[in-house]
């Protein structure tokens, strides 16, 4: 009986090691906003979500680059299109100029 304690304690070391490395899933390099299921979804068929998870972009060069991957052979509906350029657009911006 005396063992209970001490197991479920090392349980709980067990999980608090592993849940940082589990944060580093791909799909949580980008940020949670409407849309990022699509983005995951049509983006990372060809490559994973660090091709462009930690580029920063303006809202038009974003829309380039998804039209871009569209000639590479991405496969989206112009409203899927629409929604992850807005997503890309938004969470992925390049910051303003000094
Ligand atoms: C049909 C396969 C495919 C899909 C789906 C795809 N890509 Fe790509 N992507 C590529 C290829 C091929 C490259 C070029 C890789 C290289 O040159 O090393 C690339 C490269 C990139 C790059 C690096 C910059 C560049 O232009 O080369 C970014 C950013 C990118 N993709 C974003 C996206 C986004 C956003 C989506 C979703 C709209 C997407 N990709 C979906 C094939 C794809």
């Amino acid at each position: 009986m005396k063992l209970r304690i001490p197991l479920a304690a090392a349980a709980a070391l067990c999980l608090a090691l592993v849940r940082p490395v589990l944060a580093q899933a791909p799909e949580d390099q980008l940020p949670a906003a409407p849309g990022k299921d699509v983005v995951l979804r049509v983006c990372t068929a060809c490559h994973g979500a660090d091709q462009f998870a930690y580029a920063r972009l303006t809202p038009d060069e974003w829309e380039n680059e998804v039209e871009k991957m569209q000639a590479a052979g991405a496969e989206m509906t112009s409203e899927e299109a629409a929604v992850i350029a807005a997503y890309l657009g938004k969470n992925l911006a390049k910051p303003p100029k000094p």
